[in-house]
């Protein structure tokens, strides 16, 4: 009989996954990708993605987990046995991505204290790198710093604590929270952005598309690690969350709702963020792809200069932007979590509290090397890895699997149109079994090639250091995947549960 968490509501449910979906990749990390590679040109790749890859990915995770009811490497085990270990390569993956993407987390409470008083001073990059983070070298860890190990420990105490309170009580109340609350501060400041001198010249230099980037390679893996990473699939996540779904729920419209959201979201930052850019250009006299700057220092660097040449209210709207990508940040984080508590507590038998104080534990313990002087370096060279060989290559094992060898499409395609309003064609299948395969297929290679024959950094890093935390990471989440699906499983858990009260929510 079946005694599984279940969210109280569709709507629970779509914010839940939009939580997870909006995060500090919307944010922190769309505007510079897009802009870096082909500027508008680079909508065309990300189209084709979200709607080749991305959102018939989306209704797949949805539908497998829907269907199968279990966390990533349960439900994949019980489409066929060859599968879960690609369910824990995902939350590998994702566990790799909690530890210091809750240290990013951390950096947005702490700038949202220095909001208040404006800390960082005129020179941004140097109150970040050196006062702030106070990075050394790569040659040792150096100490812990105190300004981000405090925030940090905070992260971790709240989504600890959000996920100790359970599916309905916890995540879905958090996020129900969360998200309207981002959308209206968020909101607000791209308006700003948006009336601000120079806003339009920055929008420009946005939409500007340089079509030769259309020729290039890897212009199409940065679109397809984008929408992956941006909609949370290939982490086992969606798979997760829509197994807390009730029976009678619709899949593929909540999943057309989750993606237009995110992409929705998505543009708004990137029309903030560029805005605010030609603001900054205008304010200094210089074009605006001299002040562009991509990730970390876009936000910690870049922004708080902006804040500073503000006409008024400059700490507001500090406070407004950190507060901002601290909740995008915690509703991913939420998510990323739960993939690796809901595996543990399936396949170890445990109490979902044991599993959030072992698995949230020691990611809270592991996240603690980026809060040392070397923390910059280390999360630069594990997120560029762990994206590059983990989330998309990890989805793409998933398509095959599932289309190719579990043969599975036809089947999750009844499954989705018997709960949906929308049904699915052969677009969906076509998507991905064929198109997605290879085109994808195709990028990983060409990557994989790319990255073998120069560094990462292009010598910004020594060999050794690329190896230990970027290869080893993105080789390592295979193996401890594999090495977890050697451990059989107890009793019938492989079996589908029966529901008793099954619940009809449309
Ligand atoms: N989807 C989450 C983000 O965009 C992980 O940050």
């Amino acid at each position: 009989m079946e005694n599984r968490a279940q969210f109280g509501s569709r709507a629970g449910f779509i914010f839940a996954a939009v939580g997870s979906a909006i995060g500090l990749g919307n944010i922190w990390r769309f505007p510079a990708v897009a802009y870096d590679n082909g500027g508008g040109a680079f909508f065309l790749p990300y189209l084709f993605a979200l709607l080749t890859a991305g959102i018939p990915l989306l209704i797949l995770e949805f539908a497998i987990g829907h269907k199968y009811r279990g966390s990533a490497p349960l439900s994949l085990a019980r489409v066929k046995r060859g599968g879960e270990w690609i369910g824990w390569w995902q939350i590998c993956i994702s566990f790799v991505i909690a530890t210091y993407y809750a240290v990013i987390i951390a950096w947005a409470l702490a700038y949202t204290y220095f909001s208040f008083k404006l800390d960082w001073g005129k020179d941004t990059t140097n109150f970040l790198i050196a006062d702030y983070l106070k990075v050394g070298d790569t040659a040792s860890m150096g100490s812990f710093v105190p300004g981000v190990l405090i925030p940090l420990l905070l992260v971790w105490i709240i989504t600890l604590g959000i996920l100790f309170a359970g599916v309905k009580k916890g995540i879905e109340v958090a996020t129900k929270i969360m998200i309207p609350l981002l959308v209206v501060l968020f909101t607000i400041i791209v308006i700003r952005a948006l009336t601000l001198n120079g806003a339009i010249e920055g929008l420009n230099q946005f939409f500007k598309p340089e079509w030769s980037s259309l020729m290039n390679g890897k212009v199409w893996v940065a679109a397809y690690g984008q929408i992956f990473f941006s909609l949370s699939i290939g982490f086992a996540i969606m798979i997760t969350y829509s197994s807390y779904l009730p029976k009678k729920s619709d899949i593929t419209n909540s999943a057309f709702i989750t993606g237009f959201a995110n992409s929705g979201f998505e543009l708004l930052a990137g029309f903030g963020v560029f805005a605010a850019l030609g603001f900054m250009a205008a304010q200094q006299g210089v074009p605006v792809d001299e002040v562009v700057k991509g990730g970390v220092l876009l936000a910690f660097s870049v922004f708080p200069t902006i804040i500073n040449e503000l006409p008024a209210f400059n700490q507001a709207f500090g406070i407004l932007f950190f507060v901002s990508l601290t909740l995008a940040g915690l509703t991913s984080l939420i998510s990323i979590t739960e993939t690796y508590v809901a595996g543990i507590q399936e396949k170890f038998n445990v109490s979902r509290k044991m599993a959030v104080s072992v698995g949230g534990g020691l990611t809270a313990i592991i996240s603690l090397a980026f809060a040392t002087q070397n923390g910059l370096n280390l999360l630069d060279v594990a997120d560029y890895f762990i994206n590059q060989f983990g989330v998309a290559m990890a989805g793409l094992f998933e398509v095959i699997f599932i289309a190719w060898f579990a043969k599975q499409l036809k089947p999750l395609q009844a499954h989705a149109d018997s709960v949906s309003d929308i049904r699915l064609g052969a677009w969906w299948r076509i998507s991905l079994s064929v198109i997605t395969p290879i085109v994808l297929g195709y990028m990983m290679y060409d990557n994989l090639r790319q990255n073998l024959v120069g560094d990462y950094g292009g010598g910004d890093y020594p060999r050794e250091f690329l190896f230990k935390y970027g290869w080893t990471v993105a080789l390592g989440a295979i193996f401890v995947g594999v090495l977890f699906t050697i451990k059989p499983w107890k009793g019938h858990a492989l079996e589908l549960p029966v529901s008793r009260n099954e619940k009809e929510v449309s």
